[in-house]
């Protein structure tokens, strides 16, 4: 017998009923189970980020991210042989800068020597066949921790796009395949898109944050880079209020009008609503960000015997049943890792 059920606003017709239709049939042993699976991860679906550091011959531990470190460049190679080993398609730089080499314009993401430049030309000569994203945003620049430059109190908008062009320009020229503005200015998408074909990098994909919340997620991020004790004020006037769901979608229609090749959702869990109106709405590849914050919940988490090692799994699962192609997580290797010694 069939008959209509409705749901959500759409009747779904529903084929037999108990006790004819038995859904634990369809669960009642592994095999079957793995059969049907909707969804499933492959290690090309994951995104690293690696956390940069100045000086020699350091690993060093992040206390509010255990399990993550900051490499010094020359230490790269520890994380990037098992990246390379376990077929991980991308990693994402992020530097820790000295405080030193901070100030309100932050200069130092134009210096052709700054540690996002070196670890890019190290990758680039050793570990070619590793595609490498990098965060066009001053934050991990600026004395003040915002991803922009401020006059007046104010993050100004179109002097701060000014400086993100340059900062695109040169990791380019530095062998980066995927520039990634996460700095929310307006427009910076198209003057990017115009400024690489500009200068000879037409092969060069822009990954927009283009549906960036002002979150209270970032934190053990913020401080992995440095820049949590520096920040006064939220980032409110520019990142997104999570109390919004459209507006992302008109972020991310802009983006793509400006040239963006693949969109980002950031923070992820929280927000798999959006990864699944964008994949309805656009025909564009849509990453999650499993941030920093939702990265240290679940760690502790496990650490504290209160959730399993399977709640990785079943969180990076969320974000692909949701429409994602890929998942930027600080779990990358250690799912990887799991997944390899499954098959
Ligand atoms: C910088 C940036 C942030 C993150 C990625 N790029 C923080 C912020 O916007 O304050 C957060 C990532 C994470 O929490 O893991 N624009």
């Amino acid at each position: 017998m069939s008959h209509y059920i409705k749901k959500s606003g759409l009747y779904m017709k529903i084929i037999g009923s108990f006790p004819k239709t038995r859904l634990r049939r369809l669960r009642k042993s592994k095999w079957i189970r793995e059969l049907i699976s909707e969804n499933n991860i492959t290690h090309n679906d994951l995104v690293l980020p690696i956390f940069v550091r100045e000086g020699k011959n350091k690993i060093e531990p992040i206390k509010t991210m255990p399990g993550v470190y900051r490499y010094t460049v020359d230490k790269l190679p520890n994380i990037l042989k098992q990246v390379k080993y376990y077929n991980i398609p991308m990693v994402a730089l992020f530097p820790h800068t000295p405080n030193n080499k901070k100030d309100n314009k932050g200069t130092e993401a134009l210096n052709e020597n700054n540690l996002i430049c070196k670890s890019l030309k190290l990758i680039k000569k050793k570990y070619k066949e590793i595609g490498v994203m990098c965060d066009v945003a001053l934050d991990p620049y600026t004395s003040h921790g915002h991803d922009g430059i401020l006059i007046k109190d104010e993050i100004d908008n179109d002097e701060t796009v000014k400086i993100l062009v340059k900062q695109a320009l040169l990791q380019a020229k530095m062998g980066c395949d995927v520039i990634a503005p996460s700095d929310m200015m307006d427009g910076r998408v198209g003057v990017i898109r115009k400024a690489l074909d500009k200068n000879n990098f037409k092969n060069v994909s822009i990954l927009s944050y283009a549906v960036k919340y002002a979150s209270n997620f970032y934190g053990p991020f913020r401080d992995a880079i440095g820049s949590k004790s520096k920040l006064k004020k939220d980032k409110k006037t520019y990142q997104m209020d999570f109390r919004n769901s459209s507006e992302g979608l008109r972020e991310v229609g802009l983006d793509i009008k400006e040239g963006a090749d693949m969109v980002m959702v950031k923070p992820g869990m929280n927000y798999l609503d959006l990864i699944t109106k964008i994949k309805k709405n656009f025909n564009i590849p849509v990453l999650a960000y499993q941030v920093s914050g939702e990265y240290s919940l679940i760690r502790n988490g496990i650490e504290k015997k209160i959730l399993s090692e399977e709640s990785i799994i079943e969180s990076i699962i969320s974000f692909k049943r949701a429409g994602a192609c890929a998942i930027v997580t600080y779990f990358a290797l250690e799912v990887a890792k799991k997944l390899k010694k499954i098959n």
